[in-house]
């Protein structure tokens, strides 16, 4: 391609990884994109890295008034201010790069709706694993009926906090801090540990994978928070390793179901080895069986070269066309099925609130407590507030695809 389109880019964000973005801009030499002026809402907080005089600014309009500014790239802390910045520019006709899962997740029909009317683009690879390129290899490689599978771990910062506690035997709550001082876990870490950033992200790659959105409220999601000593030894015992995993699976031809729960995962499984921050991503299809992804899912760096790839897509007018949502036949969203799950619980009393359809093993000691069973996972859904208690604990234990995986 010949140099006609140089990118001047309005940046709203300079946090960790718009920083990353700064940084990355200045040493790709063939990006022939430049940031023009970046928005904050506090110019005077001290940041790490130094920008000439006069390029930040706390006014949007300094951006979106700018003629010359033809790319924002979007990366806010704070859903509803991302909302309304994109919203604003797609609006406007002008194209966006953004890594706001929590937004996207959220808004993503009005934001196709806004980029169909407008004739203009949102790009958002950086929104779901970092550096892995996840959303353009499902819209363009995997552009076919063949994708059974989309699993994986999509929150580096709840992998990095469980590879510490597993592997390094440290506590909970120094991991969590250290996953805080070194950038990867979101402002209000609960999101990360009990499970919604990676449902965010796994909301985005449906829609991308399989063409259909699901909200958040429709989707099981649970965390590692109230994982305990006694987890721990027994996925050891089991010679597993607990892991926070999300999944979209085609459970029929014309179903699918999703769900993000800590899952007891086998060493011969691809992600047992995914440690720390990085991410993993299992890409199952008909013909070609399973594919793997991995990389760094979480800091600035990492997410800043997804962004960098978002801005040079732009250099060639790419856009996202959705073509899953204008298949033919699109699998529906289920919760009925069932899932096999282990269940640590002490005062609640699992057994006599979820209704089994059967009881593999079952420990009940004073202290410990534990059923493995298989429940629907409606059922699961359906009592969702059990799961908040602080004494129980669920990890997923895999049964989708066994025949294929043995
Ligand atoms: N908090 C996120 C994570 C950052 O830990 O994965 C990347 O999305």
């Amino acid at each position: 391609m010949t140099d006609t389109k140089t990118l001047k880019i309005g940046l709203f964000g300079f946090g960790t990884v718009g920083q990353g973005v700064w940084k990355v801009l200045r040493s790709a030499r063939n990006a022939h994109a430049e940031i023009r002026r970046i928005c904050v809402r506090n110019i005077s907080k001290p940041r790490a890295t130094v920008v000439p005089d006069g390029m930040l600014t706390d006014r949007a309009e300094d951006i979106f008034d700018d003629p010359e500014i033809n790319l924002i790239v979007e990366l806010v802390d704070d859903a509803d201010a991302s909302f309304r910045i994109v919203s604003t520019a797609l609006s406007r006709g002008i194209p966006v790069v953004s890594g706001s899962k929590a937004m996207i997740a959220r808004h993503l029909p009005e934001l196709i709706e806004l980029q169909r009317k407008h004739d203009t683009a949102l790009l958002y690879d950086a929104s779901s694993c970092g550096s892995i390129p996840v959303i353009r290899n499902l819209e363009e490689y995997y552009d076919n009926d063949l994708l059974l599978e989309v699993k994986g771990i999509l929150n580096g910062s709840s992998n990095y906090i469980l590879s510490r506690v597993f592997d390094h035997g440290e506590d909970y709550e120094s991991a969590l801090r250290r996953a805080q001082e070194l950038g990867f876990a979101e402002s209000d870490p609960s999101f990360d540990i009990d499970g919604f950033d990676a449902l965010f992200k796994l909301i985005i790659i449906t829609v991308h994978a399989l063409g259909r959105f699901v909200p958040a409220e429709e989707i099981f999601t649970c965390g590692i928070s109230h994982i305990d000593d006694c987890d721990i030894r027994y996925a050891r015992e089991k010679n597993r390793k607990i892991k926070l995993v999300a999944q979209v699976v085609k459970t029929e031809p014309d179903a699918f179901t999703m769900f993000v729960m800590p899952e007891l995962v086998e060493p011969s499984r691809y992600i047992y080895s995914v440690d720390d921050e990085y991410n993993g991503v299992v890409i199952r299809g008909e013909c070609y069986d399973r594919q793997f992804m991995f990389g760094k899912g979480a800091g600035g760096l990492p997410t800043a070269s997804s962004i960098l790839s978002d801005i040079m897509a732009r250099r060639h007018d790419y856009r996202y066309e959705y073509k899953k949502m204008e298949y033919v036949n699109r699998p529906h969203y289920t919760t009925d099925v069932t899932v096999r799950v282990y269940i640590r619980y002490n005062r609640t009393p699992i057994p006599q609130l979820l209704i089994f359809s059967t009881i593999h093993e079952q420990l009940l000691t004073p202290g410990h407590k534990y059923i493995i069973g298989d429940v629907n996972l409606s059922e699961l859904i359906a009592n969702r507030d059990i799961f908040n208690a602080p004494d129980v604990f669920i990890a997923n234990i895999p049964i989708f695809f066994r025949d294929k995986d043995n």
